[in-house]
C-alpha cells in the first residue's frame, strides 16, 4: 500500500474525528512517519523545531487512537492503518459494498469512491429515480443555509445512514427535506418521499418501498421484507425521506412510543443506522422516537 493511500485513509479518519482535513504540516508528519523518518528528520524538512513536530505527531496519534479504538503511535501507525484498510478491502469483496464500519463510523476510501460513479463524478448528471408520492410542491425557499450545509455534509461527505429532522409543527421540516433532496439529487440513484401521516403499518411502508425497486411479489413477513429492502439500499444509493413520523406515536403515553402494531418501525430505523448500506433515511418528526436517543449512528438536527 503506498503512502498516498495511507494518507487518504488517515485524512478520512481525522476528518471524521475533528471535522477538519489534514493540514500541510500534519500531512508531512504522517508522510515522514510512513517513510520511517525520525521526528528530527521531518522537522528539518519543514524548518520547524523537533518539539513542534512531536506535538503535532502526538495530536495525530491521539485522534487516530480514539477513532480506531486502539493505541496508535509513531511506530505502529503504518501497520495499524494498513490493517484497517485490509479489513475494509475484505469487507468490500465480501459484501460488494462501498462502505465499511470502523467501530461506529462509516469510512469511505478513495478506491471505494471510484466504485460509485455518482460519488466519483459530481458532474455526472444522470437523473435519479424520483418517487415523491404525495410530497407538497415547494414554491419558495429561503434561509436555512446552515441546516442545509450540515445536512448536505452529513449526506455527501459523512455518508450518514440515518438523520432525524426534529422541530415543532410548521417550522419547515418538510420544506427543508425537499429542498435538500433537490440539491443533492444528482448524487443519488433514488430519491423517495413518503408521508406517514395516516400511520401506515411498517409492513405497508416497507412493501411500498420494495415495490419502487421491484414490482415482483413482496414477501409477507417483515424480516424478509427488511432484508430485501436493505439489499436494495446497498445496491443503490437512495435518499428516503419519511415525513410526519410523530403520527406513529401513541397519544397519552411517554413521548416517542409507537402505537400498537407499529413497533416494527423501531426495528427498521435501528437497522437503518446499524447495518451496512449506501443510503440514507431522513426522518421528519415533531416528536423524537425513543430508539433515536439510544442510537450512536444518527445525526439529530433540531430546527428552531
Ligand atoms: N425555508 C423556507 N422558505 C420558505 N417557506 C418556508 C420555509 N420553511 C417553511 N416554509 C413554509 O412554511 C410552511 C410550513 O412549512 P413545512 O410544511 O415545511 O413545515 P413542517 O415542519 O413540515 O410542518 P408540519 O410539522 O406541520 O409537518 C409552508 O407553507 C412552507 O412553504
Ligand atoms: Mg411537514
Amino acid at each position: 500500500m503506498d503512502t498516498t493511500e495511507l494518507l487518504k485513509l488517515a485524512d478520512t479518519l481525522i476528518f471524521m474525528k475533528t471535522g477538519k482535513h489534514l493540514d500541510h504540516t500534519q500531512r508531512v508528519v504522517l508522510e515522514g512517519t510512513f517513510q520511517g523518518k525520525t521526528y528530527a528528520e521531518i522537522a528539518e524538512e519543514i524548518y520547524q523545531s523537533e518539539g513542534h513536530v512531536r506535538n503535532i505527531g502526538a495530536e495525530l496519534w491521539k485522534a487516530l487512537s480514539e477513532q480506531l479504538g486502539e493505541e496508535v503511535n509513531k511506530s505502529n501507525c503504518r501497520a495499524i492503518l494498513e490493517n484497517a484498510r485490509f479489513h475494509k478491502s475484505s469487507a468490500i469483496v465480501q459484501n460488494n459494498n462501498n462502505h465499511i464500519k470502523v467501530h461506529t463510523l462509516n469510512v469511505c476510501t478513495e478506491r471505494q469512491l471510484t466504485a460509485n460513479s455518482k460519488q466519483q463524478n459530481p458532474n455526472n448528471q444522470t437523473q435519479p429515480h424520483l418517487n415523491l408520492g404525495d410530497a407538497p410542491e415547494i414554491r419558495a425557499f429561503y434561509g436555512r443555509e446552515t441546516e442545509l450545509a450540515t445536512l448536505q455534509s452529513q449526506l455527501l461527505e459523512e455518508h450518514c445512514r440515518l438523520i432525524s429532522l426534529l422541530g415543532f409543527r410548521g417550522i419547515g421540516k418538510t420544506t427543508l427535506a425537499l429542498q435538500l433532496a433537490e440539491q443533492v439529487k444528482s448524487q443519488f440513484d433514488y430519491i423517495i418521499y413518503r408521508s406517514l401521516y395516516f400511520a401506515p403499518t411498517p409492513e405497508t411502508t416497507i412493501s411500498n418501498l420494495l415495490q419502487i425497486f421491484s414490482p415482483s411479489a413482496i414477501p409477507p413477513d417483515i424480516t424478509t421484507q427488511l432484508s430485501q429492502l436493505f439489499d436494495y439500499l446497498r445496491k443503490y444509493r437512495c435518499l428516503i425521506i419519511l415525513d410526519d413520523l410523530q403520527m406513529l406515536f401513541a397519544k397519552e403515553q411517554l413521548a416517542g412510543h409507537y402505537q400498537n402494531g407499529l413497533e416494527n418501525y423501531q426495528r427498521f430505523f435501528t437497522l437503518a443506522a446499524e447495518v451496512n448500506h449506501n443510503s440514507c433515511l431522513l426522518l421528519n418528526s415533531s416528536e423524537k422516537p425513543r430508539e433515536i436517543t439510544n442510537l450512536e449512528r444518527i445525526i439529530n438536527i433540531a430546527l428552531a
